[in-house]
């Protein structure tokens, strides 16, 4: 049996130990029985030989042995060492109060308020420790060590949450980088068959698809590493001057080319002035990211950029007539790898990163994000972002 000492501010077992008398192993049970029977208030003995302790035995563990049907006969008469607890908690005197009640408690319940064997310093049997007794009188020990179990607790599902969270993304990292880099795998194999036979359009086929695949890995990498960037606050703003007329319609003009001959009409529409302070260029990749989702799922009719200001803010408005976002799925949209499962969304490419790193992109700038969709009848994705002329120090 190995002992535990700590010492603490609310003092040590020393001060609360019972003296109580102790029992040699060869001491038979009947004897203990009449001994529990003749001293009321004993709830529990420690088995002690040559001043060590063996083990414990309580009251209530006993009487229940022995008073089982036919407990009697078989142990009344054999030595105490077989009932014995050998698992008891020993604690050495100068262990603190609150450390030994704290030990006591995180037992199984059923052992939770079985005394403690007090120990010295070199192992010698002192006493026992009532965790009932402590646990009436010494409420405010038992108080603070809850607390602290309870602090300790929340920590420890807080971290539990956050590595989860990550564990996931980890997988789901693998998991997206593994088809490209299988896809460019198999073309490279399929290249190396073609060459060995020189059939040379069947390698220039193959180039044109590796290219797509190594160009989407590419993309997914990039996306990956800002997103982590972002998140480890490696990512900062630098806040200038910025036209946003100027920078919303070179968008429009990439969301053109990205629509392609799809009839789609880009249109943009600003209102009120015309620059503010903003990080231009997280602005340009936040609002891409909005109308080129609209472009990959818009197939006919329109997608407008809208813009107005006020006092100390703008408002971008993405609205597109596409095949829109189920109501139970507008939450997840922003979460990292949140592509929609149904088949129509199944139909595009993408890494399913770009709304997660607009909205951390736009908390970086100060701003919000804000979605509205029909199924069937288009999205509409409404940003916010603060001028920061309004808050930069002079
Ligand atoms: N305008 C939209 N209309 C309909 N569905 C949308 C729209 N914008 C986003 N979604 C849905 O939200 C998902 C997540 O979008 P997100 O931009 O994060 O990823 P992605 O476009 O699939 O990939 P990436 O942007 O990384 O290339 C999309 O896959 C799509 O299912
Ligand atoms: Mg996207």
């Amino acid at each position: 049996m190995s002992a535990v000492s700590t010492p603490s501010e609310f003092g040590t077992v020393a001060n609360f130990v019972n003296a109580q008398p102790s029992f040699d192993p060869s001491v038979t049970v009947g004897t203990l029985v009449d001994e529990f029977f003749q001293n009321a208030p004993l709830e529990a003995v420690a088995v002690v030989q040559n001043s060590r302790p063996l083990g414990l035995i309580t009251r209530q563990k006993l009487l229940f042995t022995v008073f089982r049907r036919f407990g009697w006969e078989v142990f009344h008469r054999r030595p105490v060492a077989v009932l014995a607890d050998r698992e008891a908690l020993v604690v050495t005197d100068v262990t603190g109060i609150d450390q030994a009640l704290g030990l006591a408690i995180s037992r199984e319940p059923d052992d939770a308020y079985d005394d403690l064997i007090v120990v010295d310093a070199v192992g010698d049997y002192i006493g026992l420790l009532s965790v009932r007794q402590m646990i009436v009188q010494h409420s405010r020990i038992l108080a603070n060590i809850l607390m602290q179990k309870e602090v300790a607790d929340a920590k420890a599902r807080e971290l539990e949450q956050v590595s989860e969270i990550k564990a996931r993304f980890l997988a789901n990292v693998t998991h997206e980088l593994r088809s490209p880099v299988n896809a460019i795998i198999e073309l490279a194999e399929l290249m190396r068959i073609a060459a060995e036979k020189g059939h040379i359009s069947q390698i220039r086929d193959r180039l044109t698809l590796m290219l797509s695949s190594a160009t989407n890995l590419r993309s997914i990498i990039t996306n990956i590493l800002d997103l982590s960037k972002i998140e480890a606050g490696r990512m900062e703003a630098i806040h200038e001057q910025t036209d946003l007329v100027d920078l919303l319609q070179e968008v429009a003009a990439t969301t053109r080319i990205l629509v392609g001959n799809r009839p789609v009409d880009v249109t943009l529409e600003t209102e009120g002035k015309r620059t503010m302070t903003t990080d231009p260029v997280k602005l340009r990749q936040i609002v891409l990211n909005l109308t080129s989702n609209a472009a990959k799922f818009t197939d006919s009719g329109s997608i407008r950029i809208r813009q107005s200001f006020h006092v100390d803010h703008a408002v971008i408005d993405v609205i597109d007539t596409g095949i829109g976002i189920r109501a139970e799925d507008l939450e997840r949209l922003f979460e990292a790898f949140s592509q929609l499962e149904d088949a129509k969304h199944k139909r595009h490419g993408g890494t399913g990163l770009g709304l997660a790193i607009t909205r951390e992109l736009l908390e970086l700038l100060g701003g919000q994000i804000d979605v509205q969709s029909e199924i069937g009848l288009g999205a509409t994705f409404t940003i916010r972002i603060p001028d920061m002329k309004e808050r930069l120090p002079l």
